[in-house]
């Protein structure tokens, strides 16, 4: 073969592939036009086993202007390729009669579900929203609520430290003082938020949620404060709920308790939930120490009150029966999403 029909045969070829390749009008066609020009066995193929019977001098370039066509062609391939996957195939235009795509949409996470169901409960009791920063200073989240430096009570409370002597709340308490500072008695406040402690296992998280609730009022006594948790369990987990309170130490409350709630799942029998004690322990409170009232200007002759602090996450898990804090918090939404808010 001598240069010139190799030119040629080089010419005519790229005049049939490319505009084979470049309108071909399905998938099915383009792919057809594919194995034909560019497959191992195609007419590019073919061609370029001829450039043995070449002139060594010419193979340059007919090496070069067989490329060139491989390349064009490759080019149209993929420019045709995407402009067919971009429309539905011939004869497959759309479905009219398929069910339409839901869009996906979303809705309220369990946890902000469960905040808001504890709060509307103490609400129809008549406490008022309130909420704090979650950044605080150890003013409000540890001193004036009376844990004195250096005590080993602040230990309990594996607080994270920011840089200038911030930190990140350990608990919603810091917001007794700071509404207490600003307004008169009476107070009765519920407070939703976010808290942050170093704790990381099946039932702990670093980020957590929790409901303080604050009264202070003339003549508040213990027994408000019980009446009102015992009608909270009746009304958050069911009619037949029972607590008690149990001793405990706070440094913000005397005398300070534990409240447990009969155990949710086997009625106080006994079982694993409960560790066979038949009761769980689902939040901390106590009468206000009057040593806060010195540092919010209240007469502690005058007023007294109590506090509660109720961790959001385990009443959700108890009420939910979730085994593991960290279903809340994690990107694989597959639990959360059983439970549309
Ligand atoms: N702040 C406590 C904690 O995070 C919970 C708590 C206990 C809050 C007793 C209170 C309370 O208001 O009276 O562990």
């Amino acid at each position: 073969m001598n240069p010139q029909e190799f030119l040629e045969r080089v010419r005519s070829l790229s005049g049939e592939a490319l505009p084979a390749l470049s309108g071909a009008s399905s998938r099915v066609s383009l792919e057809e036009a594919r194995v034909r020009y560019l497959g191992t066995k195609g007419a590019v193929g073919e061609l370029s086993k001829q450039m043995g019977k070449l002139d060594k001098a010419f193979r340059p370039e007919a090496g070069k202007a067989l490329n060139a066509l491989r390349e064009a062609a490759a080019s149209a391939h993929a420019e045709a390729l995407s402009r067919l996957s971009a429309e539905p195939e011939a004869g497959q235009a759309v479905d009219v009669t398929l069910p339409g795509r839901r869009v996906p949409l979303g809705h309220t996470h369990l946890i902000s579900r469960t905040s808001r169901e504890i709060c509307s409960i103490f609400e129809r009791m008549g406490l008022t929203v309130t909420e704090g920063p979650e950044v605080e200073t150890d003013y409000y989240n540890f001193e004036a609520l009376n844990f004195p430096k250096d005590h080993p009570s602040r230990d309990m409370q594996q607080t994270l430290f920011l840089e200038d002597g911030l930190l990140l709340r350990t608990h919603t308490s810091c917001v007794q003082i700071r509404t207490m500072e600003r307004t008169r008695p009476p107070v009765w406040i519920v407070v939703p938020g976010k808290t942050y402690r170093r704790d990381d296992d099946l039932t702990h998280s670093p980020m957590f949620n929790q409901v303080e609730g604050l009264v202070v009022d003339k003549g508040i006594t213990m027994a408000d404060l019980k009446g009102m948790l015992a009608e909270f369990a009746r009304e958050f987990f069911s009619r037949s709920a029972k607590i008690r309170l149990r001793p405990s130490f706070f440094p913000f409350t005397e005398p300070s308790a534990e409240v447990d709630v009969a155990c949710v799942s086997c009625g106080g029998k006994g079982c694993r939930i409960c560790k066979g004690t038949g009761w769980l322990e689902v939040l901390g409170c106590g009468m206000v120490d009057p040593a806060l009232y010195s540092y919010v200007g209240y007469d502690p002759d005058e007023v007294s009150g109590f506090a509660f602090g109720i961790g959001v996450d385990r009443m959700a898990m108890l009420k939910y029966r979730l085994d593991n804090i960290g279903r809340f918090y994690s990107g694989d939404t597959r639990s959360m999403r059983q439970f549309p808010g």
